[in-house]
């Protein structure tokens, strides 16, 4: 059996029929949640997104989360107090009822307001419009998962802040779709001869044992799970690189592997039409895959 096919949102995208969304201090359903035409979001992607896992109704590492977005908000001049928003993600999660869920996740974006298109920032400030939503997240069988994906890799065409997690996501969902129309699970954004990071998640390479991932840079995104995995891996004695992967290296791996939320760990067991070491997933991704689930609960 090949590698499973096209997988384009981490297999999360299942929408909840009634689901209650969180707009600018309300609860409401979600067909009744609406922005005006001048958001700086529609018309600009100007904007700051987070999503956090929730274990058994619990926020994963929220304060990492946390950290990340005050820092997006900042980097871009948005005054927002984003703390606030976790008492709004626990609501989410109970109002669509999944407290109690064994795997979900909270998004919540928040974007420059409502204002007469200008490029520049309108002044005075506008306040933000603050979005949110919860959903499952569906996690694949371990008979899904065990049989890994396949990646493409694609040249890195986002800008040079990828570290910041705006809402303008284009280059991100142009390689979601080539993924998509390749057959393959996920795309790799290769720089400069660099295989960096996946379209939505840090990516690992397993060689001879250690394993590498790229350095925290203004060209990948600083995965809160890329390092939850890296400590789970320095707790089971497995050693960690954080270096460059140079394309021809990545194709030499004897492991490959994505991480985020809702990728969790996810193994990719063919790389441009090249199998991963033996082509089948390996015991670096299943350990550390155990060890995650094993952490967060579930299963
Ligand atoms: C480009 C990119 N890299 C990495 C990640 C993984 O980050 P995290 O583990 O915090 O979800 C994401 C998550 O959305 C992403 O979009």
């Amino acid at each position: 059996m090949g590698p499973a096919p096209a997988e384009p949102g981490g297999g999360l995208l299942r929408g909840l029929p009634m689901s209650i969304v969180y707009l600018n201090g309300k609860f409401l359903p979600a067909d009744e949640a609406t922005v005006p035409v001048n958001d700086r979001g529609f018309l600009f992607g100007d904007g700051i997104y987070e999503v956090t896992p929730a274990y058994g109704g619990r926020l994963f590492r929220w304060p990492q989360h946390l950290a990340r977005m005050e820092r997006g908000l900042a980097a871009i001049g948005i005054e927002f107090d984003a703390g606030a928003l976790k008492d709004v993600k626990q609501e989410l999660l109970a109002r669509n009822g999944l407290d109690g869920a064994e795997a979900a996740y909270v998004y919540v974006q928040v974007t420059r307001g409502v204002a007469p298109r200008t490029h520049h920032f309108p002044d005075p400030p506008a306040p933000p419009t603050v979005y949110g939503f919860a959903n499952r997240y569906l996690r694949p069988s371990m008979a899904e998962w065990a049989r890994g994906i396949g990646a493409i890799t694609i040249p890195d065409q986002r800008w040079a802040r990828a570290d910041i997690k705006a809402i303008s996501l284009l280059a991100n969902v142009l390689a979601a779709q080539a993924a998509v129309a390749a057959g393959a699970g996920n795309t790799i954004f290769v720089r400069d001869g660099i295989a960096l990071e996946g379209s939505h998640n840090n990516l690992f390479a397993v060689f001879g044992g250690v394993l590498a991932t790229a350095p925290k840079s203004n060209y990948i995104l600083h995965g809160v799970t890329r390092d939850f995995v890296i400590e789970l891996a320095g707790e089971m004695g497995m050693p960690v690189e954080e270096r460059a992967i140079p394309l021809p290296e990545l194709y030499e791996a004897d492991e490959v592997f994505f991480t985020g939320t809702t990728t969790e760990v996810k193994p990719v067991v063919e790389v441009d039409g090249r199998p991963v070491g033996d082509g089948t997933v390996g015991p670096v991704a299943r350990r550390l895959f155990e060890g995650f689930v094993a952490a967060v609960g579930g299963r």
